[in-house]
């Protein structure tokens, strides 16, 4: 009799230690997960991209940061009852760019400033609203009625300070013919988006020299290029026989495409309803200088130029038709 229990116990021992660690080892595994988890969520909220796609949020609503959930861009009321203007970070001939905080959050709010402008201010709101995607500054809200637009943070702020953000240490380890040759590339896709957009093909006209077209475009935490400033964004309509001028003034300069300069020499003096129109290939003329910029001379940079040799040649084609499409470019940059 007194065996029986032995005997069960010493098979039940057997049995329930494996169990015990069973159960620790599962304990240990879903702690581990939950950890991942919880580190993963931290790591993609960090990159601010990954989970706040504005494409999975309905027309009209965004999300951003950790929030989950979509909300309606904010209204007239909302703006002033919920945003704070902290300080000025930028002003451009159109907008002053006010870092601003709302619900805990650092957020940019762009006010008009010269009322001559309104025209460009509300074709620029229009764009934002129409083009929310990976490849431009998330909208948060607007109030037409006072000529603002809140739109997200990026604390590395334009291209136009590229070189500097390279240089500090904490982005050192980004200054990489690799990283770079990505910003060129993500540079190229916008405009191939632009070029194919959902409201047809715009031509981003804000674009006279290498530092304009630079301020037009943030750079984002994460090493992502997104285009901010969309006032100037005309669209080309082949069919329909439309094509478009980039302001009414005379444009100088190896900067802008040949078509963009008065055609009839220095005797006759400019007119702007005798400048022939032109199309979206004068985004692709600018394209190498724009890309030259962004592979700098770092170690490798060199070697990348010269393999982007031909591609950039067929963009300066003196002939708007010969050059190739942001598309041809764009596959020619990601062969490399
Ligand atoms: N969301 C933003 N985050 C950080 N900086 C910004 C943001 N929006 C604008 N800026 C800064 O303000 C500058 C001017 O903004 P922009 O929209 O181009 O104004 P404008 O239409 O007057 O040219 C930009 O070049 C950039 O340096
Ligand atoms: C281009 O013009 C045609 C003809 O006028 C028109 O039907 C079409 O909607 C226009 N496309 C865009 C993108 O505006
Ligand atoms: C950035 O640095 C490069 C050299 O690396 C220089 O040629 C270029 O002029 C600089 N551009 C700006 C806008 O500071
Ligand atoms: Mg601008």
């Amino acid at each position: 009799m007194e065996k029986k229990p032995h005997f069960v116990r010493r098979e039940f021992l057997p049995r329930e230690v494996p169990s015990i660690s069973l159960a620790l080892l599962l304990a240990a595994v879903l702690l581990l997960n939950a950890f991942l988890y919880l580190y993963l969520n931290k790591f993609y909220s960090s990159l601010g991209r990954v989970e706040t796609e504005p494409g999975l949020c309905p027309f009209g609503h965004f999300k951003f940061g950790a929030v989950k959930n979509c909300s309606p861009w904010l209204s007239c009321e909302a703006i002033n009852r919920e945003v704070r203007k902290l300080k000025c970070v930028g002003e451009g001939a159109v907008k002053k760019v006010f870092l601003s905080e709302w619900k805990e959050k650092k957020v940019v709010l762009s006010q008009l400033t010269n009322s001559e402008l309104k025209e460009d201010f509300l074709h620029g709101l229009r764009m934002l609203k129409g083009l929310q995607s990976k490849h431009v500054v998330r909208l948060l809200g607007y109030c037409e009625q006072q000529f603002t637009i809140l739109t997200e943070y990026h604390p590395l702020g334009s291209l136009r300070g590229l070189n500097e953000t390279l240089h500090i240490p904490k982005y050192k380890g980004m200054n990489t013919w690799h990283r770079r040759l990505m910003l060129a590339i993500d540079y190229v896709s916008v405009i191939r988006y632009l070029h194919s957009s959902p409201l047809g093909t715009l031509v981003m006209c804000d674009s006279n020299d290498l530092d304009k077209v630079l301020s037009q475009y943030l750079l984002t935490s994460d090493f992502h290029v997104v285009v901010n400033d969309l006032d100037a964004l005309p669209l080309v309509n082949r069919s329909a026989g439309r094509l478009v001028k980039c302001g009414h003034r005379e444009l100088r300069g190896e900067f802008v495409a040949p078509e963009q300069r008065w055609p009839y020499g220095e005797d006759v003096p400019f007119e702007d309803d005798l400048m022939p129109p032109y199309d979206e290939k004068t985004d692709i003329w600018k394209i190498p200088d724009v890309s030259n910029f962004f592979l700098g001379h770092v170690e490798g940079s060199d070697i990348v130029r010269l393999h982007l040799f031909d591609i950039h040649a067929a963009c300066k084609k003196k002939d708007p038709a010969e050059r190739p499409s942001a598309q041809e470019v764009l596959d020619t940059y990601r062969r490399f």
